[in-house]
């Protein structure tokens, strides 16, 4: 099948070397009974070409199943792919067939190959070898015919070098290696990508067809996309349905790229353009954004502390908020230790006396009067709840553990 077939039939966007490239290999090996070793990062689309090969080859009328082998404990994954026998183990009350049976004449999918252990992995290296497997608890050997397809997105040779992969099931497995390009590494796609899936949620959702200025194409295309294309059309997905203004900035967009990826995964400067350069700009937008973000979350803390504490004087709410995050810091309990932390000021007493006295005299009154609400507060947090510690910890805002050690330190 030519290349532009096989991209629309399956619905696969893109036109750099690197993805025809790796359509290509899938096409040339589909036809085989070949083992496939899929290598991706996550969301590169290694799902995608497992089914090509599976569509493209003489099993497609065949069974196709997915195993995350991540994803099955330990115990059970021997039986889940090639069965077990009555009372082959603790709970066994029947037999049951493992996929290398249901699936004979077609292809399984083994995902998060690395994740697969090392037992397991024996019985797959003797069932590609020889097309024969032993149900748990059987003696008996049994045939079948089923491809073979596995992915993975760590590098499955360290596993190897670590002991925790066969190596000669790695070879077995890689005979045909079919790496899939991050995103990352075909920017000339990125932009295509996201006109399709925008097209595809704006006709779905019925919304406004959107569109992304200058800017907010560079910023896209030079993100580094660490989830890849499932990250792309998730971002593709949630514009299509909650911007108002359809024209979208680098600002608005920027707000899209997870908290979590920190600096790492901000918009990089790939190529030799002048400093002043919109990346620049984006990063400082970015970690605005951030800071905006963490700044309205203080605030709803601190206002939180301020309505259930009841404490009107500022220095107060000041005060117990300051003591509020160091109890959800969870610091060592004794009961002094509380004492101690209200004045983080005084620990380093080498300022002027006469300030350090007023200030110390202020904590002191003011913890005082913060103890006794706090004792009232879980005493009627205990009581609401029946004395039920985890729903009262929870309505206290605070963790099961400190309100243990809240009640034994007060003495409740
Ligand atoms: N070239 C592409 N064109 C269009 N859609 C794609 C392309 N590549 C991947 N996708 C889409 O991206 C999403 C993620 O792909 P897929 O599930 O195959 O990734 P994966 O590598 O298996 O991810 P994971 O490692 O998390 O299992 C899917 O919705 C898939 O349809
Ligand atoms: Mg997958």
């Amino acid at each position: 099948m030519e290349i532009q077939e096989i991209k629309q039939r399956f619905g696969i966007i893109g036109n750099s070397p690197l993805l025809n490239r790796a359509i290509n290999i899938a096409n040339q090996v589909a036809p085989t009974d070949i083992s496939v070793l899929i290598t991706g990062e996550s969301g590169s689309g290694k799902e995608v070409f497992s089914q090509i090969i599976h569509q493209m080859s003489p099993r497609k009328h065949g069974a196709f199943i997915a195993v995350n082998c991540g994803a099955i404990p330990e115990g059970t994954i021997d039986s889940e792919l090639f069965g077990h026998e009555k009372g082959a183990y603790t709970g066994a009350v029947g037999e049951r067939k493992g996929y290398f049976e249901t699936v004979n004449g077609g292809t399984i999918f083994l995902d998060e190959i690395a994740e697969m252990p090392l037992g397991t992995q024996a019985r797959l290296l003797r069932v590609l070898e020889s097309g024969q497997y032993i149900k748990v608890g059987s003696s008996k050997v049994e045939k079948t015919n089923v491809r073979v397809i596995a992915a993975t997105n760590v590098d499955v040779y360290d596993a190897v070098k670590s002991g925790k992969f066969r190596e000669d099931l790695y070879y077995r497995l890689n005979t045909v290696p079919l790496k899939i390009p991050p995103l990352r590494d075909r920017k000339e796609d990125v932009y295509l990508l996201f006109r399709k899936f925008t097209s595809d949620f704006t006709d779905k959702y019925r919304t406004p067809p959107i569109q992304l200025d200058d800017d907010a194409q560079q910023v896209l295309i030079n993100y580094t996309w660490p989830g890849n294309v499932r990250q792309l059309k998730n971002m593709a997905e949630q514009l299509a349905v909650l911007e108002r203004d359809r024209i979208i900035t680098a600002q608005t967009l920027l707000t899209y790229i997870p908290h979590e990826t920190g600096g790492r995964n901000l918009p990089m400067r790939l190529d030799n353009q002048p400093k002043e350069d919109f990346s620049e700009r984006d990063i400082l937008y970015k970690v605005l954004f951030d800071m905006k973000r963490d700044m309205v979350e203080l605030k709803k803390l601190v206002a939180d502390i301020i309505e259930h504490g009841g404490v009107s004087t500022n220095y107060a709410n000041h005060s117990q908020t300051i003591n509020q995050l160091y109890r959800d810091i969870e610091l060592p309990g004794n009961p002094e230790s509380q004492f101690t932390l209200q004045q983080p000021v005084n620990n380093n007493n080498n300022g002027s006396d006469a300030y350090n006295i007023t200030h110390e005299a202020e904590e002191v009154e003011e913890s005082l009067s913060l103890i006794e609400k706090e004792s009232d507060l879980i005493r009627k947090a205990l009581k609401k709840h029946k004395g039920k510690r985890k729903l009262a910890a929870n309505e206290l805002g605070i963790s099961e553990r400190t309100l243990y050690r809240k009640i034994k330190e007060l003495n409740l």
